[in-house]
């Protein structure tokens, strides 16, 4: 019977068969150890040359690294063995065997050798790891919106309206129609289905020609993003805390052994709950300016001054109520002074950087006009957009998480790269 070496132990003393590749082997004369993986884990495989048949012994000597394989044998406990078991083989099937080196065999390549090999490094135990981590983030993500009546609307890539900045956007020729964008959100549709459907979430691919080449910037990067009818700035903070931590404790609970497998300092991990602590832009500016930082109210933080914004705490905090002039063009002012708006990013502890921006959005009709002018935005490819000001319009709040960012923070990964299975960078497409 074909099985998973995950689920091995469940098989103490049965006959298996094992798919795979070859992940080290050595032999001699009368014994051959193959380590084998399979995706879901590594098991020892023992070939003796006085329990197999001739053939089966020398092919289990033939096999290098990253031979593909099956293998039938006897599941034996072992205490010493990773996973506490080994197979005893009586038949080795080798399926492929390569006629050179696996060119991942070294543990110092350099980065830039092995995002080249990108379609092979994936084999690696740290990168097996890091992938089983993205898809238990990506699965929490639903689990939570489905969990709390949320209804998943997938939108565009191909987008006729800039719904962000009109700084870092793809270009596509689009028909007739001319210049369309990639999408940098999915917001502006999710602001339209939420008055449809109340509450609404999204989780897909984003696209933005960004000339930033740090760890924390991908060029095509995935984002969850939610919005709902009816909530404001208190709402939509609530809203973010609770599910980030959730992402975190569902990645504890369903997918620990490969945080354990990366050495990631968990206990940092378990503080992560609700609330989480906030300051608004202006006090972290004085607090900036007080460690000597350069920088005035009205700029931007970069990945320096969120770094140390985090330092303060060890949980995710929000910086809320950033200048109108920092920030996009849909963001709702705070009625006690519009020179700020109903705005938050939150900012991920350790030094990852911003994992979440938020705002209310403006329901105004003439509000949102006024804006779109006044940041240089073609108002006529908003028509559907306004439209959502004209029938029954309501205060509404919503968010994008970034990815990412968030697998690499949980990860505790030094870069975004290896976030993503085929990273796309400043200067890298292939593979
Ligand atoms: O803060 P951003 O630009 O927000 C929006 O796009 C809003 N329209 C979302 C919304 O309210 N629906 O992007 C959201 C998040 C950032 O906080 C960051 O985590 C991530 O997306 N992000 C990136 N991640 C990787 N590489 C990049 N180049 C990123 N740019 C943004
Ligand atoms: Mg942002």
């Amino acid at each position: 019977m074909w099985v998973y070496i995950k689920n091995l132990k469940d098989y103490i003393g049965k006959e298996v068969e094992l798919r795979g590749w070859v992940w080290r082997s050595r032999s001699s004369g009368k014994i051959a150890f193959i380590n084998m993986r399979d995706g879901t884990g590594i098991v020892q495989v023992v070939v003796e040359a006085s329990s197999v048949d001739e053939e089966t012994f020398k092919n289990a000597r033939k096999l290098r690294m990253e031979s593909s394989l099956i293998v039938r044998g006897t599941v034996k406990s072992e205490e010493r063995a990773p996973g506490g078991v080994e197979i005893h083989a009586k038949e080795v099937i080798p399926v492929q065997i390569p006629t050179e080196d696996f060119p991942i065999n070294k543990p110092d390549h350099s980065i830039d050798y092995l995002m080249e090999h990108r379609h092979l490094w994936l084999r690696s135990r740290r990168q097996m790891h890091i992938l089983n981590i993205r898809d238990a983030v990506l699965r929490a993500i639903r689990k939570f919106y489905w969990e709390n009546d949320f209804v998943q609307v997938d939108t565009p890539i191909f987008t006729g309206a800039i719904g962000e900045s009109a700084g870092n956007l793809f270009e596509i020729d689009y028909f007739d129609y001319g210049k369309v964008y990639l999408a940098q959100t999915g917001q502006l549709y999710l602001e339209a289905a939420c008055m449809a459907l109340g509450r609404v979430f999204n989780l897909g691919p984003t696209f933005r020609a960004e000339k930033s080449k740090t760890r924390r910037h991908l060029i095509e990067f995935w984002m969850n993003e939610a919005e709902v009818a009816y909530f404001e700035h208190e709402d939509n903070l609530k809203l973010q805390e609770n599910l980030v931590s959730y992402i975190v404790k569902y990645v504890l609970e369903n997918a620990r052994e490969h945080l354990e497998a990366l050495n990631r300092d968990i206990s940092k991990l378990e503080k992560i709950e609700p609330p989480f602590p906030r300051i608004t832009y202006t006090e972290a500016v004085k607090m900036l300016q007080k460690k000597g930082y350069d920088i005035e109210w009205g700029d931007d933080f970069g990945g320096d001054e969120e770094t140390e914004i985090a330092k303060q705490f060890d949980k995710p905090v929000f910086v809320t109520h950033y200048p109108r002039k920092a920030k996009a063009f849909y963001m709702q002012p705070d009625p006690d002074n519009p020179d700020v708006v109903l705005c938050d990013d939150l900012i991920a502890p350790e030094g990852y950087g911003e994992i979440i921006g938020a705002s209310q959005r403006i329901h105004d009709y003439d509000l949102l006009v006024e804006r779109l002018k006044e940041f240089n935005l073609p108002v006529e490819s908003y028509d559907w957009y306004l439209d959502l000001r004209k029938f029954g319009s309501v205060p509404h709040s919503g968010f994008g998480l970034g990815v990412e960012r968030t697998i690499a923070w949980i990860a505790g990964l030094e870069h975004i790269r290896e976030a993503i299975p085929f990273p796309r960078t400043l200067y890298r497409v292939h593979p």
